[in-house]
């Protein structure tokens, strides 16, 4: 490697894009240089808008990702977007390489008819709303016209979904819920919540504390069929009887299939081997029932077994229908994207071309838009250490002569005055740091570690102004 700074950008300020910029701050010797782009004014990709509200331990790995913003050779540049406001020519102008770290940000349609209907969501929207994504922040939500809702998908996101739906007002008021989502959660005439798992219980993709987690809920019981847990398990899964969360999962929904309900106001359902086959309209033409097909598990190709649709059929009144089935990576422009996965194609973390199968250089990929919507946060660490080693490997194999890509202008102030150019309400470190502050000294008083501000325009007055605004403490304070 040469002497000269190594500049690095990053695309994308979650948890990969962190534990990127944190390995080769790390690692590098003292000679890279990362800048972090990221489309929002704020920071923490799906952490701060994913995670569930009432998990707020989870969030606090956050301050892991502070200590590497803190790195004198670390600068954040929100509020501009990739494929918006900046290209990846503008990119590799200036800089020996990018590390795409965009996420999945959108959602699986189910492909069935009537997906469209008032009432039926994909999760990743009621999750956004939830949370207080920008994006997500004006999106209706209809808590009051129905009392039963529907979630497909057998994953922690399904969970979270239900779990969201059931909670007391008292659980959710201390928590960081945005408040637009408070005021409608804490008025839902939903009482019960059934989770539609396609395949059955041993082949669920929740993890343990998840699951157990729904046992404990203070207002809502947890119910499960014996009968049908029963016919789920008696088809033979290897795969699942290997692994030890499959085998706890099956062992608390035992538990759950053999409890006597508590008399809850509200229950959650787990329901197995139906597919939604389409949403069907009540009257009004709003969601009024979802169709399902019961299904036979049988053995796949390579040994998993997967749902066969039988002739039964069954039909479950709802006027809410979540669809969880996973997230969805999404085209940047320019960029090699794997249509099928939803990814960023990619050898390792070397991003390849779809035509030639050859690594472009340069250019690295790293989290969900490398290996796809699943894993938790731990899982991106590891990955990203993968991509970085890459990375490393490619700039050692350089300095022996085999350049592989050279900036014209590896140039910090003249790439900072492009973006400003292109974005002159560029949000950097500092201002996040003036959002944070503002948004605890909102949530204080009611002892909740925060109030999202959730809509950008007021996120930018706020990076723009050097102390929490007192007229939004005084709100607060006012009541
Ligand atoms: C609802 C939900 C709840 C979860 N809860 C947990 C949990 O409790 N515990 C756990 O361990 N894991 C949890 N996970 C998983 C965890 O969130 C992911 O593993 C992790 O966030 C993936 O990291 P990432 O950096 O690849 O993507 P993301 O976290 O999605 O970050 C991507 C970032 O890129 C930015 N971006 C996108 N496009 C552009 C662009 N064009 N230009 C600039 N920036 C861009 C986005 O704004 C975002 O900030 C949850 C996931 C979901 C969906
Ligand atoms: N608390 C936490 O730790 C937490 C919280 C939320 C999310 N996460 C993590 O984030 C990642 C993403 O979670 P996720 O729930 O979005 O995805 P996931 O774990 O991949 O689960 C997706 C679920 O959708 C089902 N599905 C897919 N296509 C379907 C279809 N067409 N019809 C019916 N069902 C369908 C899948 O069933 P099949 O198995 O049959 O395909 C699976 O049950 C996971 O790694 C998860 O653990 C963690």
């Amino acid at each position: 490697m040469t002497d000269h700074p190594i500049r690095i950008a990053v695309i994308g300020s979650g948890p990969a894009g962190f534990y990127a910029a944190g390995h080769l701050l790390k690692e590098s010797d003292g000679r890279f240089e990362v800048d972090m782009l990221e489309r929002l004014p704020t920071p923490w990709g799906l952490v701060r808008s994913g995670v569930a509200p009432d998990h707020p331990k989870i969030k606090s790995v956050t301050r892991i990702y502070e200590k590497t913003a803190a790195h004198p050779r670390f600068r954040y540049f929100g509020n501009v977007s990739f494929g918006e406001h900046v290209g990846r020519e503008d990119l590799l102008a200036h800089y020996h390489a990018i590390v795409y770290a965009t996420g999945s940000p959108s959602d699986r349609p189910l492909g069935i008819p009537g997906e469209e209907l008032h009432g039926s969501h994909a999760a990743t929207d009621f999750v956004g709303w939830y949370n207080g994504h920008p994006d997500q922040c004006d999106l209706e939500i209809d808590l009051l016209s129905a009392e039963r809702a529907v979630v497909i998908g057998n994953g922690n996101v399904a969970l979270d979904v239900a779990r969201m739906l059931v909670l007391a007002p008292s659980e959710l008021a201390p928590t960081d819920t945005a408040d637009h989502a408070l005021e409608v959660l804490a008025d839902s005439r939903v009482r019960e919540v059934v989770v539609v798992g396609r395949r059955g219980p041993a082949q669920a993709a929740f993890t343990n504390p998840e699951l157990l987690e729904l046992g404990e809920l203070s207002e809502a019981d947890v119910i499960v069929d014996p009968a049908e847990l029963d016919r789920a398990l008696a088809v033979h899964d290897p795969a699942a009887e290997a692994n030890a969360t499959s085998r706890k999962n099956v062992e608390i929904l035992k538990g759950y299939a053999s409890r006597t309900p508590k008399g809850h106001a509200k229950r959650i359902v787990l329901r197995f081997l139906l597919s939604p086959t389409a949403l069907l309209p009540d009257e009004e033409g709003r969601l009024g029932a979802v169709e399902l097909v019961r299904n036979e598990l049988v053995p796949a190709a390579g040994g998993a077994l997967r749902a066969q649709a039988s002739d039964e059929r069954e039909t479950i009144p709802a006027g809410l229908a979540f669809r969880a089935i996973g997230y969805r990576g999404i085209p940047l422009p320019g960029v090699p994207f794997d249509e099928r996965g939803g990814v960023i194609p990619n050898a390792g973390g070397r991003v390849i071309d779809l035509e030639t199968g050859e690594p472009v250089p340069g250019e690295y990929v790293v989290g969900w838009i490398k290996r796809g919507p699943s894993g938790v946060i731990g899982t991106n660490k590891k990955d990203a250490q993968e991509t970085v080693d890459a990375m490393l490997a490619d700039l050692l194999a350089a300095a022996d002569g085999a350049a592989k890509h050279a900036p014209e202008a590896p140039d910090p102030t003249a790439v900072e005055s492009l973006l400003r150019e292109r974005q002159p309400e560029l949000v950097t470190y500092a201002g996040w740091t003036e959002i944070d502050k503002h948004e605890r000294a909102l949530g204080e008083p009611a002892g909740r570690p925060r109030v999202k501000l959730t809509r950008i325009e007021e996120m930018l007055r706020v990076a723009a102004s050097q102390s929490p605004s007192e007229e939004s403490l005084e709100e607060v304070e006012a009541g």
